[in-house]
């Protein structure tokens, strides 16, 4: 069997507008740029994605989570930097008003949009955080920020979780959440975006040990993403050189996964040092020290590492890896196929009576009402049986059972697999135990 993997964006933005994953938002307006809206089977996707992250980084000892709120004191920006350092260098053409990022494009050719020679403006910084206003009065003392990136939540709160869950270092905060970037050059469907959500970690670390912490976080990240099902030879390591570092970093590594548009950054590991505490104590005049009673009560600001992954773009980089044409070209045999990891699927299993007809329709539901219980199913009973099995095949369900006439006689029904399209008969009071055979993780 011939397979083929994605080769256009556009063919998947529009599988996932077909199958109920990802809409454009405010479509009936004519869509607002870069804004998307997670559809039924988009948001079951998404919440396994999360699932998946949330488990293996807070069911750990040394790691809790905790959910700050979008909206947070205007010193906190100010503090971290992001007033003064959160910028882009943006260009505009004189010609066409046509908007770039400096870094993005040659400033030695004409615009790509219209043509002109010579016609971009000078470089001006431009803040990306969006600002707004909290309360009543307008007036500049009630502006806030949507946060830019959910890590200063985290920051924040450091004593209120560690004295609470009384921690030792080194330990970390997980937090999953909506950050907001007023980008230059938003686009490639959902990989960059204005809102979008970060599934991020600070590890609070001895000063001296962030070296030793980056590199087991490194090991369990990367792990992360090959048990989601993404295929080692689809991601690579990019470090930052000196010149490429955040204002808070004293080194980064990215792990970039191929897209079709190219490879592009889905997660960063950063040495953020004690930067981000420190600056928060003097900003605050609160001390955000840690007292450390297994070295004669020694009193210091602890150094972090981060791990900062993008929901919106390892889900994207999920569904370009599971995305699949079989047998390409050939009119009987192709398929289109999204191959999730099991655990990501959002449907776990689809019940098809192989016709519709009443006799049929009450057992089938049945079985269908057992199954819910446990996972998320669907019941498909419209069209003919192969097309319903195509169309569990494109929203990656990974297991089909049909109930026909002769599981009226022997109680059995057939069991279809996604990946090798293989069918078996099994007892409908096994179909429990063969399920959860095959979906445990
Ligand atoms: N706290 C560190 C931080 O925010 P970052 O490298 O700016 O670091 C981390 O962002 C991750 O967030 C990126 O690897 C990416 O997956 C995601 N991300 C950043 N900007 C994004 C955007 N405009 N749209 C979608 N995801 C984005």
């Amino acid at each position: 069997m011939s397979e083929s993997n994605l080769k256009d964006m556009s063919e998947l933005v529009s599988l996932c507008k077909r199958r109920g994953f990802i809409f454009q938002s405010s479509e009936v307006y004519g869509g607002l740029q870069s804004c998307w809206d997670y559809g039924p089977l988009g948001i079951e996707l998404k919440n396994n994605v999360k699932n998946s992250w949330w488990k293996a980084m807070t069911y750990r000892e040394d790691v809790v989570g905790i959910d700050a709120s979008i909206f947070m004191h205007p010193t906190v920006w100010k503090a971290s930097g992001h007033v003064d350092g959160f910028n882009d260098p943006m260009i505009d053409c004189k010609n066409c008003k046509e908007r770039y990022r400096e870094d993005q494009i040659d400033t030695a050719k004409p615009c790509q949009k219209c043509g002109e020679k010579d016609s971009f403006t000078e470089a001006r910084d431009f803040n990306l955080m969006f600002k707004t206003r909290m309360g009543p009065v307008e007036d500049s003392s009630s502006d806030v920020y949507l946060r830019p990136e959910t890590a200063q939540g985290i920051f924040v709160n450091f004593l209120n979780v560690q004295s609470t869950m009384r921690k030792k270092l080194p330990f970390g905060i997980s937090q999953i959440g909506k950050a907001f970037r007023n980008e230059i050059t938003p686009g490639n469907f959902i990989f960059r975006t204005r809102e979008f959500e970060q599934m991020e970690m600070q590890y609070f670390v001895k000063p001296g040990t962030q070296k030793e912490a980056m590199e087991e976080w490194k090991e369990i990240r990367w792990k992360w993403h090959l048990d989601n099902g993404l295929r080692s030879d689809m991601l690579r390591w990019e470090p930052h050189g000196p010149d490429d570092l955040a204002h808070y970093a004293d080194a980064a590594i990215d792990i970039e996964y191929k897209f079709p548009h190219g490879w592009g950054e889905i997660e960063g590991i950063h040495s953020r040092t004690d930067f981000d505490l420190t600056q928060h104590q003097q900003f605050s005049g609160k001390k955000l020290e840690y007292v450390d009673q297994a070295d004669n009560n020694k009193r210091y600001i602890p150094y972090v590492v981060e791990t900062s992954v993008g929901c919106d773009r390892s889900l994207l980089a999920i569904l370009c890896d599971a995305y699949r044409i079989e047998n390409e070209g050939d009119k009987e045999k192709e398929r289109v196929v999204l191959k999730f990891h099991p655990k990501l699927a959002p449907i776990k299993v689809a019940v098809l009576p192989l016709v519709k007809k009443e006799v049929l329709d009450a057992p089938a539901r049945k079985l269908f009402s057992d199954l819910q219980q446990d996972y998320k199913a669907e019941y498909d009973v419209s069209g003919s049986i192969g097309k319903r099995y195509r169309r569990q095949d494109e929203i990656g369900t990974p297991f089909c059972i049909t109930y026909d006439f002769d599981s009226l006689e022997d109680d059995s029904v057939t069991i279809r697999s996604r990946d090798t399209m293989a069918q078996e008969r099994i007892a409908i009071d096994q179909v429990k135990n063969y399920l959860l055979n095959k979906l445990k993780f």
